[in-house]
This record gives C-alpha cells, structure tokens and sequence, in this order.
C-alpha cells in the first residue's frame, strides 16, 4: 500500500511470517469458480457503528438527513426486517462467519481490549473464502473481534490490508483508547507481514474516507474488490467528550435547529458518515465500478440512547436500544444498492438475519454456498435481485445464558424469554421537541451517491418516488397507553404491533410452544461464553503506548522493536 500524508510517524514495526495460512490459501484457491460466468460483482460493506433506527432519514424522520443513504435506497433496497445482535462482537461475528454467535461463545458482552478471547482460528471468515474465489480484501475501521495473538488480526483471518483499531472504540481525533488505567494508541496500518502503528489528528470518518477513496483509487479493476468500511461513527469516544464532531462550526450552522447540544453533535457524526457513503459512492463511479458493485449498508446494532456511554442516538419508534433484545437493539437501519438488482427501488419487509451475507455475497462473488460448511445464513441473493420471498422464515436473535435471556422470530412471531428487563422502554422519542426542516428529496438526488447512481442508471427516481418509498419505509405505531414488561415470557405480532405493545403469548401456546423447542435446540449447541478478565500483560505500557497483539502464537514470531 502507498503511504499516505496523514502517517506522521511510526514508532514501532511488527515482522511476521504465517506459514499456516499462506498454505491454506493456495489450497483452496480457484477450487470454486464458475467458468464462463460474468465477471465477479465488487462488493462494498459499510457498517455504521450503533446507529439507530431514528438516525437516518430514509425511515420517515426529518431531523438527521442522510441524503446518500437515502440515495442507495432511492435506487435500491430498504431492508426493514434485517435483525442483527444486540451488540458489537455478536453482529460482527455473525456477519464474518455466517453462524449465530452461541456456536463459538461469542454472544453476549462485547470484548475488551486485553482479553484472551476471539473468534476462534479454525473458523474461516468471509474474507477468507472470498481470498479464494480471487477476490482483493480490504478492511478500513473497525474489527473487535480478537486480536491478542497475531494469528486473530485482520491480515491473517483473510483481509489483503487493514487501516484501522483492534478493539471497542478509539477518540475521534487521537486515536486512542482508554480502559480502566490503560490508555494507548489503537490505529493500525496491516499487511500480512508488516503492521505500522499510523500517528495522525485527523478526525477518524475521514480517515475512513481517505483510505477507502485511496483504495479504490489505486485498485485493478480487472480484480473483483471485498471492501469491508467499519466506520467508528457514530459509537461514541471518551466520556469527556462522547460525541466529538469534525467542525463544530459546520455543526451548529446546519444543526443549530437541534436544541440539545449533544444529539446536535450527534447529529454532526452522522451527516459526516452519510458524507463518507456519498464520497464512496462517487469514487466507484469515477473507477467505472459501481456498474458492477453492490453496496450493502448496515449498522451492527441499535443506538445506545441512555445509560452508560449514552449519545443521544435514537431507535424511535422501536422499543430498547443496543443490548437490549427488544426490536430498537436488533432490528437495523439497512440498505441495499446494486445495478445487478431487478424490481427497485423498493422497500422489503422480508425477513433477513446478519448471517446471512456470508452466503449471499460468496454465492453472488460465484463461489458455491455448499463450500461453506455449517453455517446460519441462507442465501438471499435471488430473493433481493428479484424482489421474491426470503428463503428464511425464522431466526435465532441469541441466548444469552449469563444474563438469561433468550430471543427468536418465526414468521411474524416474535418470542423474548427471561427478564428482559434492560432497557425495555422507548427511548429516543424526538417527534415534537424542535421545529426541523422538513424533508429535501431534492437532496437525495443532488447528493454524491445519487448523482453518481444516476450517471450509470436507466431508472427513473423521481422527489415524488423517493417520497412514496420512504412513507413506506416508516414504522409507525398505534396510540397505546402501556406497554407490557417482559419478566418472563413476551409474545409478539411484528407485523401488527411493530413497537411490541402487546403480550398474545396466552393466545398461541402452540407457536409459544414450537418457538422454546427451537431456543432448546440451540441451547443444546450453545458454547458458554469466551468473556475473559483483562490481562495485564497486554497493557499499552508493554508497548510504548500501543494497544498491540501480545500473546505469541504458534504460526507467528514477533520481532517488535521501538526505533
Ligand atoms: C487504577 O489505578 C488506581 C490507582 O493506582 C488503583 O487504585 C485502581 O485499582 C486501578 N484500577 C484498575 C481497574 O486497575
Ligand atoms: C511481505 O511479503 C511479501 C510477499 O510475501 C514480500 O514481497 C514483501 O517483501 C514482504 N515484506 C516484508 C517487509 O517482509
Ligand atoms: C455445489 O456443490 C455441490 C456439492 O459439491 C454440488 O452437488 C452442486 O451441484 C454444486 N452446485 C453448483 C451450482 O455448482
Ligand atoms: C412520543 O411523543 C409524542 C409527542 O409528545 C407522543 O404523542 C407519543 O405518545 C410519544 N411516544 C411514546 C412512546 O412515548
């Protein structure tokens, strides 16, 4: 990779040789392509970082608009049924293997930086398997899924190159990372053989979007592309300032209708992530990729609105927020855009879980899904390319078996088992507390992502069309007095009571009945949870001030000096 301006220094180097991996690679490789088939899509995932159901524009609110997210919906799909988990590492591991998270003991609370946990080494991940049907991997931001031995960092579980943290969070402009006594730098430049720690004051969504447009930039379009944006935005950084935003001065001047000052900041982030999606956009048109790309936007989990780390995100009119299992923590802002897909734009209420991209995208990269062993997901790539039914009629949300809670959907049917008792109400609700402008579909259109889709698009979209999609894209709830509390056991109607007002577990006792015999038969295959204390040898002071790998493992031998 080029070195880029913004590297002001690097004050430690990591050599490492992984024989293992390097095998398994060349093992695999080209055993499964399709002869003769059209040349691979790019696929492009963009993963905002608790972003809530109400922080977007394309689901009716007006106050945070996101006009290039908007446009990947103008021109594709809003995805209002995808559930992810309730948390970070959950949905990440979720999303990288295909299989729900019980299966290897990563449900529940999210990793720490300094414990001896990740997903374990002999499960392959996406990237991986897309290494092997020829693709180039690349992940900017975010990974949290483990990385104590070199073994479980991103270049060596399938990505070509990383820019990014290991672990939770870092600050939006340092960079760094602070947990109990330990602070230290957590931004990292990986290959294969060579990590960097990247010094910089930049404010990190723009990190993000330097290094995507470089990227895209510098690549061989010949090459399909896996480009994996895990954008820190909008998780909050340090308590003394949660919601740091790029220019305060642009903030108050577009947001100042915002009265609270820290969603007003809040809203700030995710206007600069909804800019890094429009400049993404735009650099695959001007590559000639977009024609054959297909964009997946999602957030991992919903907003934390209150509460430990609160940031004034909101999931209104959901109910719960991140963690929690009610439909605010599970139940993400997603989109699809693609040229490759047919009947669009519109707005699909088919039933989609995060495992299910691992499929989807190898089956649509070429490679056949039978490859991927034992997975959760299904294939969803002719329903979306079609506008067909989802091949899925249920899913797993988790159990988490310390805090005793468990949670599934079969149909329309959701159940929620145990006390669900974090964060059950609804938060976020923004409706009537400032006069916001009221919505510009003119913007969509204008935006980066809606002028470069219109450059390769025959379709038509229209300030009308865009208005019709989004009304349908909105949740709206019937006036209620009170809703149930959930100690023991909730049965829901999503389909008729979205906002889960209402307890009918007494109504159906049969598909109450069906639904616990499906939590038994994943409780029978759930691998208690990896959670692990901190090691103290971890601690950035081992390192000169770096959150680094510390645990040697087998297959690598680090060297790391301090020049
Ligand atoms: C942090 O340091 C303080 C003072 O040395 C100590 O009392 C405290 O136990 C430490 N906390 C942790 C979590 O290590
Ligand atoms: C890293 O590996 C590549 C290919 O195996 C090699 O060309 C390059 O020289 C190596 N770089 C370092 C710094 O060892
Ligand atoms: C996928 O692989 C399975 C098992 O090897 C094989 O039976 C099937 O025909 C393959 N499907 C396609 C579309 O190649
Ligand atoms: C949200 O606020 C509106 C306006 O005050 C109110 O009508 C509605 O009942 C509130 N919703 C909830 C769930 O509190």
């Amino acid at each position: 990779m080029p070195s880029i301006s913004f590297i002001t220094g690097i004050i430690l180097s990591i050599f490492f040789v992984n024989v293992f991996a390097d095998n398994f690679v060349e093992e695999h490789a080209n055993s499964s392509r399709h002869p003769g088939r059209h040349r691979p899509p790019h696929v492009i995932v963009i993963i905002a970082d608790d972003l809530g159901w109400n922080d977007v524009s394309f689901h009716g609110s007006n106050q945070i608009p996101t006009p290039n997210i908007d446009a990947l919906v103008a021109n594709g799909i809003a995805l209002n049924r995808h559930y992810v988990q309730p948390t970070c590492t959950p949905s990440r591991t979720a999303f990288l293997t295909g299989r729900y998270p019980i299966r290897s003991g990563m449900q529940g609370i999210p990793l720490m930086a300094g414990e001896r946990w990740g997903i374990p080494l002999g499960t392959p991940l996406l990237p991986r398997h897309l290494k092997n049907l020829g693709y180039t991997t690349r992940l900017v931001g975010k990974w949290h899924v483990g990385y104590y031995s070199v073994d479980h960092t991103p270049c060596h579980r399938g990505f070509d190159s990383f820019l990014g943290y290991y672990s939770t969070f870092i600050k939006y402009f340092d960079h760094t990372m602070r947990q109990n006594n330990d602070t230290g730098y957590d931004l990292h430049r990986d290959s294969r053989n060579t990590s960097e720690v990247v010094r910089s004051r930049k404010y990190f969504t723009d990190i993000v979007t330097e290094e995507v447009e470089n990227i895209i930039g510098h690549h061989d379009v010949e090459n399909p592309l896996y480009l994996q944006i895990a954008h820190l935005a909008p998780h909050m950084g340090e308590p003394e300032d949660r919601v740091e935003v790029h220019d305060i001065n642009e903030v108050n001047a577009k947001f100042g209708y915002i009265k609270d000052m820290t969603r007003r900041k809040y809203a700030g982030m995710v206007a600069r992530l909804d800019f890094s999606v429009g400049r993404t956009v735009r650099a695959l048109k001007n590559r000639g990729m977009l024609e054959n790309s297909i964009i997946l936007f999602t957030a991992d989990n919903g907003a934390q609105t209150l509460g430990l780390y609160d940031r004034y995100g909101s999931n209104y009119p959901l109910r719960g927020f991140k963690s929690s299992l009610f439909d605010g923590g599970v139940r993400s802002s997603a989109c699809i855009y693609s040229p490759l897909l047919k009947n669009v734009p519109r707005v699909s209420n088919e039933l989609m879980h995060i495992t299910d991209w691992l499929p989807t995208i190898y089956s649509v990269a070429g490679g056949n899904v039978t490859d991927l062993g034992e997975i959760d997901g299904v294939n969803q790539w002719p329903a979306l390319r079609d506008g067909s039914a989802s091949p899925r009629n249920s899913l797993l949300l988790t159990i988490n078996e310390v805090s005793k809670v468990a949670g599934g959907i079969f149909g329309k049917f959701k159940l929620l088992k145990g006390h669900n008792s974090q964060y059950p109400d609804f938060y976020g609700n923004i409706s009537v507390t400032d006069d916001v402008p009221s919505y510009d579909p003119t913007s969509v259109l204008n935006s980066d992502a809606g002028r470069a889709i219109a450059g390769i698009s025959n379709a038509f979209v229209t300030s009308q069309k865009i208005i019709e999609l989004r009304n349908r894209a909105t949740i709206s709830c019937p006036a209620f007095d009170q809703f149930v509390r959930c100690t023991n056991k909730c049965l829901f109607d999503m389909i008729n009571d979205p906002c889960e007002t209402v307890d009918i577990s007494a109504k159906h006792p049969k598909i109450v009945e069906r639904m616990e015999n499906d939590l038994r038969r994943y409780n029978a295959v759930l691998m208690p949870q990896s959670k692990s204390e901190f090691d103290p040898a971890s601690s950035p002071r081992n390192f000169g001030g770096v959150w680094l790998p510390w645990v040697r493992s087998n297959s690598s031998t680090i060297v790391s000096s301090t020049g």
